[in-house]
C-alpha cells in the first residue's frame, strides 16, 4: 500500500489544500498573489475610542473572548483596597458615555498595571504583567468627586448587546472578526492614528501640535503609495475633530498632496461612480453628542450610522466585488477590556515621557501594544461569521494583530516594505482573503438604535 505512487499522490493532496484560503499560510507566495488577484480597492474607516469588551462585549458569535460568553468581568473600586468592593461587567443601559475616560499613555498605565508608573524593566523581561484591573479606580480618581461611582464604574465597565447595536452585530454575523486586535500605543487618538498609517508616532505620546502642524516627517502610507504609483484620498468628515490624518505628514504639503483630502461626502459619490481610489481612508467626525466616531460624549448609534452610510455605498458600488473594507478602531478609550495587551518590537529609538497624575514622570518606549479594539475585514472575499485569532509574523512568531498588521499587509498588496521594525513584524491578514467570492452578503445594513442617553 505504501508504494512510491500512493506516496505522490499524497503529496498532490498536500499541494492542493495549499491552495490559498484560511489554512494557507500568511505572507506566502499563493496567499500575496491570492490577495493581489482579488483586492483592487482598500476602504480604512478608523473610528474612536472603544475596546472591543466595551463594544463588541455583547456578541454571541462563537470565538469572540468577550464579557457575555466568558465573563463577568471584575474590577475594584480601589486598586489599593480590595475591602471597598468591585464591580463587574453587564449590558449597558444607556447609549452615551458622559464622563470621558481616562486614555493617556499615563491613564493606561494605571487601568492595566493598577499603577501610573510601572517599572519598564519588568515590563520588558517579562515578570510584570497587565492585570486589567485598573479601570474602575482611573475613572473615579477623574470624576469622583462630582458623580456616583457606581453610575463611573458602569461607564467603564459594561457592555453594547447586540440589539444595542445592529449594525455591528450584522457585520459581526456576516464578515470576519478578529479577537485579538490591539491598537498600536497604549495612549491616546493622534499618536494612534499616526501609527495606524506610518507605524509610528515618533515619539509624540499624546494630542499635541505637531499634528495640526504637519510636522510628522517619516514615511507613511501617503508617499509610499504615491511613490510606487497607487492612488489614494483621504475623506474626512469636515464638522472635524480627528485628523484628516494625511495631513499629520510634512510629505502631503511639499508635494501639493493636500488636494488629496477631500469632505466625506465625496466617498459617497465616487463609490456610485466606481470612482473610489485603490486606498481610501476615512476620518469621523468627534468627540461630543453628534459626531459619529463613537468617541465619548458621542453616541454609539450616531457612529453605528456613518458605519452603515460607508458600506451601504461601498455594497452598492461597482467596486464592490474588488474591495476590501476594514473597520477598525484608533485605540480602546480607557474602556475595560480583560485581554492583556503584549509587547511589541519598536518602531525606533525614540521614547516619550509625561508627568503622571501622582506628579512622577513615565516614559513609554513604544515596546508594547495598547487595549484591545475591534477590527473586522469586511469583503465578498472574507468567511461569514469567522472569527480570527492570533496571528503570525514573518519569523514564525504567533502574536497579537496590531495597526501594524495594516500596514505591513498593504506592503504586500502594493509591493513596499516595512517602514520599521514595528511594522516588520507585525502578523498580516492576507491569507484571509479567500479564493472564492460569496452570493450571500447582505445589500444593506439595518438602522442604528438609539437608546437612553
Ligand atoms: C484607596 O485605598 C487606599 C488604601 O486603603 C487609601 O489610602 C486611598 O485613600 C483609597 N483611595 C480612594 C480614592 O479612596
Ligand atoms: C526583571 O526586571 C526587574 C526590574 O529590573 C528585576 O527586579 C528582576 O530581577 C528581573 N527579573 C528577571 C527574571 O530578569
Ligand atoms: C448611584 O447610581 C446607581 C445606578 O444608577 C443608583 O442605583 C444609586 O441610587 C445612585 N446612588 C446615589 C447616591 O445617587
Ligand atoms: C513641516 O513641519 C514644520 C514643523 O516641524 C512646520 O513648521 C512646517 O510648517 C511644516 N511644513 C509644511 C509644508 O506643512
Ligand atoms: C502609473 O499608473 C498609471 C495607471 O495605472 C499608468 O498608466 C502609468 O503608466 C503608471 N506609471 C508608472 C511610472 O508606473
Ligand atoms: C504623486 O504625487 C505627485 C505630486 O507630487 C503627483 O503628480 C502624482 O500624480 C502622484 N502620483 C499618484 C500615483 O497619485
Ligand atoms: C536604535 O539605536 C541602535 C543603537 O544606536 C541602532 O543600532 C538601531 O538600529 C536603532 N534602531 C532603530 C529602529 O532605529
Ligand atoms: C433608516 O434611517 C434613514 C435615515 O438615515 C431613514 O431614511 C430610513 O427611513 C430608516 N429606515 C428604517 C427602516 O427605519
Amino acid at each position: 500500500m505504501h508504494s512510491r505512487a500512493f506516496l505522490g499522490l499524497l503529496a498532490f493532496a498536500a499541494a492542493a489544500s495549499a491552495l490559498p484560503n484560511k489554512r494557507s499560510q500568511p505572507a506566502s507566495e499563493s496567499s500575496i498573489q491570492n490577495l493581489k488577484d482579488k483586492i483592487k480597492n482598500v476602504v480604512v474607516l478608523v473610528m474612536e475610542d472603544r475596546s472591543l469588551d466595551n463594544l463588541l462585549g455583547g456578541q454571541t458569535l462563537k470565538g469572540l473572548e468577550n464579557p457575555i460568553q466568558n465573563g463577568p468581568y471584575c474590577n475594584p473600586y480601589n486598586v489599593s483596597n480590595p475591602a471597598e468592593g468591585t464591580v463587574c461587567t453587564a449590558a449597558k443601559d444607556y447609549d452615551e458615555v458622559a464622563d470621558d475616560p481616562d486614555h493617556s499613555v499615563t491613564g493606561n498605565n494605571m487601568e492595566f498595571y493598577s499603577d501610573f508608573t510601572p517599572d519598564n524593566a519588568a515590563i520588558a523581561n517579562g515578570t510584570l504583567l497587565p492585570n486589567q484591573n485598573g479601570f474602575i479606580h482611573e475613572q473615579i480618581r477623574l470624576y469622583g468627586a462630582d458623580a456616583n461611582r457606581t453610575e463611573l464604574s458602569r461607564q467603564v465597565m459594561n457592555y453594547y448587546t447586540e440589539e444595542q447595536v445592529p449594525v455591528l452585530t450584522t457585520l459581526v454575523q456576516n464578515y470576519l472578526t478578529f479577537n485579538n486586535w490591539h491598537s498600536d500605543i497604549p495612549g491616546p487618538t493622534n499618536p494612534n492614528r499616526a501609527a495606524i498609517v506610518s507605524g509610528t508616532s515618533y515619539g509624540h505620546g499624546d494630542n499635541d501640535d505637531a499634528f495640526s502642524n504637519h510636522a510628522f516627517p517619516q514615511i507613511s502610507i501617503w508617499q509610499v503609495l504615491n511613490e510606487t504609483n497607487h492612488t489614494w484620498i483621504n475623506y474626512w468628515d469636515t464638522a472635524g475633530g480627528t485628523g484628516p490624518d494625511a495631513g499629520y505628514f510634512n510629505w502631503t504639503y511639499q508635494t501639493g498632496n493636500d488636494d488629496r483630502i477631500v469632505a466625506l461626502e465625496n466617498f459617497y459619490t465616487d463609490a456610485a461612480a466606481g470612482s473610489l481610489p485603490e486606498f481610501s481612508y476615512i476620518n469621523p467626525s468627534c468627540c461630543g453628542v453628534g459626531s459619529n466616531s463613537m468617541h465619548p460624549t458621542g453616541l454609539v448609534s450616531d457612529g453605528e450610522e456613518l458605519i452603515r452610510n460607508v458600506y451601504n455605498s461601498l455594497r452598492a458600488s461597482p467596486q464592490w466585488e474588488e474591495s476590501l473594507l476594514v473597520l477598525t478602531f484608533d485605540e480602546s478609550g480607557g474602556f475595560h477590556d480583560h485581554v492583556p495587551p503584549e509587547s511589541a518590537r519598536r518602531p525606533d529609538n525614540l521614547t516619550y515621557t509625561e508627568t503622571a497624575p501622582n506628579g512622577q514622570d513615565y516614559t513609554y518606549p513604544f515596546d508594547r501594544l495598547g487595549g484591545r479594539i475591534p477590527t473586522l475585514l469586511i469583503s465578498p472575499w472574507v468567511d461569514k461569521a469567522y472569527v480570527e485569532q492570533k496571528g503570525t509574523n514573518f519569523i514564525g512568531e504567533t502574536v497579537s494583530y496590531s495597526a501594524s498588521s495594516l500596514l505591513r499587509t498593504l506592503g504586500y498588496l502594493w509591493d513596499f516594505e516595512p517602514f520599521n521594525p514595528r511594522v516588520e513584524y507585525a502578523p498580516t491578514f492576507d491569507h484571509l482573503i479567500q479564493s472564492s467570492s460569496r452570493n450571500d452578503t447582505p445589500i444593506s445594513l439595518p438602522n442604528g438604535t438609539a437608546f437612553r442617553r
